[in-house]
């Protein structure tokens, strides 16, 4: 006689029936897949500290955008490399700006992919921080006006989410009320509600070209020792009208997830950033890990602790593993 609770541990050599109790699956579907966007032409950069990842010119978009399509990864999150750079990040908002450029150009080619922007000054400010300044210091409430007109300039180019990832108080209001005003009530906002001051955002900041060129993002960012203040944050957002609340990074934060997941009942998006992306690739090429394995286990522990969206790097080598299985 087998003591019923040693079953489940004989049957786990099953393959079926290991899948048919299986409490979590990775769908290429709940992927984000991030670009990165670059003036010029014909042009393809590997991102040196994110092998396999590139920085695209516009003309490059479709190409990559049917590809994702193809893998079942159906949602994309822009970033945008300008041509110049100013104080106040006017770029940001350009009518005919790299990411409303980019937008344009997806949309008229493969619509069906869903467009997701990531609403920041910092890739477009000459200083690299995410707002304009007085002095050294950021200036939350001058900085909010240039985030709605970002937003908004988002919208009218095409995007059918946008994400503020600026950590500034009261955005998610700001936005939501400039979208709604130009009757873009329809458009979600995926607010990067809890986002800490973390150095695993380092390959970003080479291939977004925006790290800060003094001081550093702990003003307007979180202190990774507290997680009490992550329900505050979100708190806040879910009270100004965010609709998906994203916790960044992922792995060195599975704890704020669950928490946020236990008290919200909005969508849970998780960032899985550079760095931690970076580190798995490179264990990987210096063989000292099973670098498809760990991606899948990484993976899965983000969606175990409770996210239901992962935007990651990894999100075309994952659907590529799923779909050979
Ligand atoms: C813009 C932004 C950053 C990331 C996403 N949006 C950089 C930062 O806050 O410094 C990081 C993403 C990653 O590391 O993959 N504010």
């Amino acid at each position: 006689m087998v003591f019923p609770e040693y079953r489940p541990r004989r049957l786990r050599k099953n393959n079926a029936f290991r899948a048919l109790i299986r409490e979590t699956e990775l769908s290429p579907a709940q992927f984000v897949y991030p670009l990165f966007v670059m003036p010029g032409k014909n042009k393809r950069e590997e991102i040196s500290s994110m092998p396999g990842v590139f920085r695209l010119t516009v003309d490059q978009l479709e190409k990559e955008a049917r590809e994702c399509l193809a893998l079942g990864v159906n949602s994309i999150i822009l970033f945008g490399l300008p041509e110049s750079k100013d104080a106040v990040g006017s770029g940001a908002h350009a009518k005919n700006g790299i990411i409303q450029t980019a937008i344009r150009e997806i949309k008229k080619k493969v619509p069906e992919m869903l467009i997701i922007t990531d609403v920041c000054l910092c890739e477009y400010t000459d200083h690299g921080h995410c707002g304009c300044l007085i002095d050294e210091t950021v200036d939350n409430d001058a900085t909010l006006e240039i985030l709605a007109k970002t937003a908004l300039s988002h919208a009218q180019a095409g995007a059918d989410m946008v994400a503020p990832s600026d950590m500034m108080d009261g955005r998610v209001a700001e936005i939501r009320a400039c979208l709604d005003e130009n009757n873009f009530e329809s458009i979600p906002i995926m607010s990067y509600s809890v986002k800490y001051a973390s150095a695993f955002y380092g390959p970003f900041r080479d291939a977004a070209d925006c790290a800060p060129q003094f001081g550093d993002r702990r003003s307007y960012q979180m202190d990774p020792a507290n997680s009490r203040e992550a329900l505050r944050e979100a708190t806040l957002d879910v009270d100004e009208g965010a609709d998906i609340l994203m916790v960044k990074p992922a792995v060195a934060y599975l704890d704020i997830i669950s928490r946020l997941r236990d008290e919200f009942d909005l969508p849970i998006a998780a960032y899985h950033v550079s760095g931690e992306y970076a580190m798995i690739k490179a264990a990987a090429e210096k063989g000292w890990i099973d670098g498809d394995r760990v991606m899948e286990e990484t993976l899965l522990s983000i969606k175990r602790a409770g996210a239901d969206i992962i935007i990651t790097y990894f999100a075309k080598d994952m659907a590529r593993i799923l779909k050979n299985r």
